[in-house]
């Protein structure tokens, strides 16, 4: 049911007031009153759709002093900015972060629109997105929905249904609590409201400025709501990856294919990745010798398995990639995978 004005206002009202003593200080939100800058705003909220605010923390200024203003950025080669992004996953972002640089310099003279409807328009901008950058940046009275902000308004009014089935009351539920003024403050104060207090497992209800008004919390449903839905198994896949060193150490990378995941990356090369097992594809002919244990990590749907094979060569062929020490390869952003499997190999080694 939808809430009067006068519950909504009280309600806005408790939030902006539990923020402002309780929300998080975290490095992208502006404070007294200084006007947020668009491009930080889309950086963090980019950054922060697949991954923890606890890792985002670790990248997001880093990413900000190798690419200072949307203009560097647009000018940057998307290899270089994989390479900031690398260890942060989902590497389609970044792409499509460098992709919004570009179009907002050459066809917007780097002039962001405001709304959500211009917003969207930009490459990576889904509503989620275009509503944050509207409501923090540009302080428009409009909501921002991420998985977090579903949890609360769904046990604000009690709503048994998966989030995903109600997408759209939840959105139209929410816009109708977004306030007309310090709407950006709004927006982060839910999303502060479901990380640290309506948390998925076990809500402080005890220190939640909506319990009164929480419907989930009157008929004791906050562990129940929202409801879950059965996750799907992840398909498991396994490959090999090679560890190729030279008579000085130096050890061989390439990028990788255009397509698929980990897309362009810089990685140690690697036979394909297969259901049925693992297949011995090395990049050239040499003594292969298999180090023991396998690495494992998990992408959105797919668990992978990886054997790391390693050979020396003393006079090295023709190959595209690059071959670089172990001390430069720790420095060169690469993949969480990559990280993985060039310390089982060092542990082994
Ligand atoms: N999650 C997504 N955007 C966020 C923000 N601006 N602050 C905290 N958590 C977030």
């Amino acid at each position: 049911m939808p809430l009067s004005k006068p519950k909504i206002s009280a309600l806005t009202t408790r939030l902006l007031i539990w923020y402002d003593q309780h929300g998080r200080d975290l490095p992208w939100r502006i404070k007294g009153g200084q006007k947020p800058d668009p491009y930080h705003v889309l950086v963090s909220e980019m950054m922060l759709q697949q991954t923890t605010v606890a890792t985002v923390k670790n990248y997001y200024s880093k990413f900000l002093q190798q690419f200072p203003t949307v203009r560097a950025l647009a000018r940057a080669e998307v290899e270089t900015v994989l390479q900031t992004w690398a260890g942060l996953g989902y590497y389609r972002r970044a792409k499509l972060l460098h992709a919004c640089a570009q179009t907002l310099v050459t066809e917007h003279a780097a002039l962001w629109p405001q709304t959500v409807e211009g917003l969207k328009k930009l490459p990576g901008l889904g509503a989620y997105t275009a509503g944050a950058m509207a409501a923090i940046a540009f302080h428009q009275p409009v909501a921002a929905v991420d998985g977090n902000v579903e949890r609360v308004i769904s046990r604000l009014h009690g709503l048994t249904q998966p989030p995903k089935d109600n997408i759209k009351k939840i959105a139209a539920l929410t816009q109708a609590l977004v306030p007309q003024k310090r709407a950006g403050d709004f927006a982060q104060a839910l999303m502060d409201l479901g990380a640290t207090v309506c948390t998925p497992r076990h809500p402080a209800c005890g220190r939640c400025p909506w319990a009164a008004a929480c419907v989930a919390h009157q008929k004791g449903l906050q562990e129940k709501i929202p409801a879950k839905v059965a996750k799907k198994k992840p398909r498991s896949c396994y490959a090999r990856a090679y560890v190729l060193r030279d008579q000085h150490g130096k050890i061989y990378i390439e990028q990788r294919p255009h397509t698929g995941l980990l897309a362009n990356m810089w990685a140690l090369p690697m036979g394909p990745w297969e259901e049925e097992g693992y297949q011995h594809t090395p990049p050239i002919k040499a003594q292969w010798r298999r180090v023991e244990g396998q690495v494992s990590h998990i992408f959105t749907h797919l668990r992978l398995y990886v054997e790391v094979m390693e050979a020396r060569i003393s006079t090295p062929p023709q190959l595209n990639g690059q071959w670089l020490s172990a001390p430069a390869l720790e420095k060169l952003g690469w993949p969480k995978l990559m990280q993985k499997i060039f310390h089982h190999w060092r542990q082994a080694a």
